[in-house]
């Protein structure tokens, strides 16, 4: 279970409870989260769920795979040095106080 706090554009916190093995995008999506849209549930084919994470968060999760490089490439106003899928970040105990800023809009 990791506490993970998503912020929307507009500056609104959300701060939810998400369980191991869930995903950053799923816990959005579950708990009605605005700004993650997930079109292909979590599939690494839409770049939907992008956002930007906290940057004392970037070198604590798992690394960018090939694919989700590939698919950050269609997200809307990425940042190399924040943007992640946020479908392709398993949740564990190591990610409780994560941080997770929402772009302005998805593609
Ligand atoms: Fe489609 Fe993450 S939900 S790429």
């Amino acid at each position: 279970m990791a506490r993970i706090t998503y912020i929307e554009h507009n500056g609104k916190e959300h701060v939810i409870e998400v369980a191991n093995g869930l995903t950053v995008m799923e816990g959005a999506r579950d708990n009605g989260v605005p700004g993650i849209d997930a079109d292909c549930g979590g599939a690494c084919a839409c770049s939907t769920c992008h956002a930007y994470i906290h940057p004392d968060w970037m070198a604590k999760l798992p690394p960018v795979e090939a694919m989700e490089a590939d698919m950050l490439d269609f997200a809307f106003a990425t940042d190399p040095a924040r943007s992640r899928l946020t479908c392709q970040i398993k949740v564990t105990d190591a990610l409780d106080g994560l941080v997770v800023q929402l772009p302005e809009k998805q593609i």
